[in-house]
């Protein structure tokens, strides 16, 4: 068969070339946006006087066939269709015969494939922003039942102040916030429709625009065909987004095979999020947050890729825009997979209080002390510098801080009182930290119920 550009040619293409030159076998996925994108137009061109009402029908209907042969898994794709939009308008013009060729009027592959990839881009977006809502969800519930679940926070990866555990997790939904605040703010940039921008210069019919984008679900048209046609900010600034989102679930991922490892075993992950080792009997890896790791390196690279190959085309559309799907259609693959699995390791994660509290540090009280002396007047710099040499002091003795007495610690600086003793409390550590954000009980209930309240969800 014919291309359907192929009138000026007098030579085949070269098999190498058309292997090297279509897109089908990635943007085959695109054939219900494709089908529906059609649809739309083709009544909008009847609107605009271009189709009579038969032939629209006719259109119309023969697409709902094709769309059913997608549906039903029985659409072949031959090895002449080029991309998904061919293939769609050859198979319509099988069924229907040649009026199949009035749909195409005044429309160009440059300005139906942008259109195609916004409409299924947001699509998948509703997934996402489903699954994140779900992550969020578990991370509330699971830092609500662990309230009372104190830990070590750590800086440098060093033993630094005592934490709830709940804390530390809900650092992870202010994180998630953020990529559910920039979803909504991508989402207004995604849904504006490029169709009717033709494959520079816009259209010379009459269609309405505002109507057509109205019936798609579009919320506004664009306003420059020729940016219109090769805008790929929006897959650029997706592919951001994913990069952010994956980061902080590379993050996450990498704090819990930390509190995974038996060494330190703050949590024990379930079986169903795990695997083990085809040598080692023992062994129970977090593979789960291994590969969100990894994939997190992937998804860098598809941004990155994305915009070394936007970077120096020339105005409007050129082939290289191609190149736009697959790091997109990955991206999105890979979250939508990963995502569920953050989900289900997290919610079936056991805590292991006693290994947390096993791990808390009298060290990890020192600004306490120091806050202790602080209270009582010394400026700041001063205790810090007396608390460091109280530290100096138990490290000395190789014992625990606790277990200097008031005259040592009174040898050191005489400011110290019996009640200075008090300060060797993790629970009270904690509890001092009553400012908004802090690591109080109340502070701490005050956050996540400010996190439910953003979610919607009743306590
Ligand atoms: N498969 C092409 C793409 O994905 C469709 C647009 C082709 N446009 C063209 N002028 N050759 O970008």
């Amino acid at each position: 068969m014919s291309k359907l550009w192929g009138g000026r040619f007098d030579q085949p293409t070269d098999p190498r070339m058309d292997q090297f030159n279509k897109s089908i076998d990635f943007d085959a996925r695109l054939w219900e946006v494709d089908i529906l994108a059609s649809q739309a137009y083709a009544r909008a061109i009847c609107d605009a006087g271009v189709l009579s009402e038969a032939e629209r029908d006719q259109i119309v209907s023969g697409l709902e066939k094709v769309f059913e042969e997608w549906d039903e898994g029985r659409f072949v794709i031959r090895t002449e269709d080029e991309d998904i939009h061919t293939a769609v308008e050859r198979r319509l013009t099988e069924l229907i015969g040649p009026v199949a060729g009035k749909l195409h009027t005044g429309r160009s592959r440059n300005d139906q494939v942008a259109t195609d990839l916004r409409l299924y881009l947001c699509h998948a977006l509703d997934v996402l922003e489903a699954q994140l809502n779900e992550l969020q969800l578990t991370i509330i519930q699971t830092a609500e039942q662990s309230i009372d679940v104190i830990m070590p926070g750590y800086t440098h990866l060093q033993p630094a102040q005592p934490v709830r555990f709940s804390h530390w997790l809900m650092s992870f939904f202010w994180m998630l916030q953020r990529d559910w605040g920039r979803l909504e703010d991508m989402r207004r940039r995604i849904e504006v429709m490029p169709l009717g921008s033709g494959a520079l210069a816009g259209t010379p019919l009459s269609i309405d625009r505002q109507a057509l984008a109205q019936r798609l679900g579009f919320s506004r048209v664009s306003e420059n065909s020729m940016d219109a046609v090769s805008d790929r900010d929006f897959v650029a600034e997706f592919l951001f987004w994913a990069t952010m989102l994956s980061v902080h679930l590379s993050r996450l991922g990498e704090d819990l095979i930390l509190f995974s490892n038996p060494a330190i075993g703050f949590v024990r992950l379930s079986d169903a999020y795990t695997t083990g080792s085809s040598l080692m009997p023992q062994k129970k890896n977090p593979d789960a947050f291994e590969l969100v790791r990894g994939k997190t390196g992937r998804i860098i690279g598809k941004l990155t890729g994305l915009l070394a190959t936007l970077k120096g085309i020339p105005s409007t559309y050129n082939k290289d825009l191609q190149e736009d799907k697959e790091p997109l259609f990955d991206a999105i693959d890979t979250l939508q997979l990963a995502l569920p699995v953050v989900t289900g390791a997290l919610a079936t994660m056991a805590l292991r209080p006693s290994k947390m509290q096993a791990a808390l540090d009298d060290a990890m009280l020192a600004t306490d002390l120091a806050d202790w002396l602080v209270a009582r007047g010394t400026p700041f710099r001063q205790s810090h510098h007396i608390v460091g040499q109280v530290v100096h002091e138990a490290e000395r003795r190789g014992i625990p801080l606790r277990a200097l007495t008031l005259e040592d610690l009174q040898r050191i600086h005489p400011g110290f009182t019996a009640d200075a003793l008090s300060v060797w409390d993790f629970e009270r550590s904690v509890e001092q930290r009553q400012a908004p954000g802090g690591t109080a009980r109340d502070a701490v209930l005050a956050q996540i119920a400010q996190a439910r309240a953003i979610m919607g969800v009743l306590e």
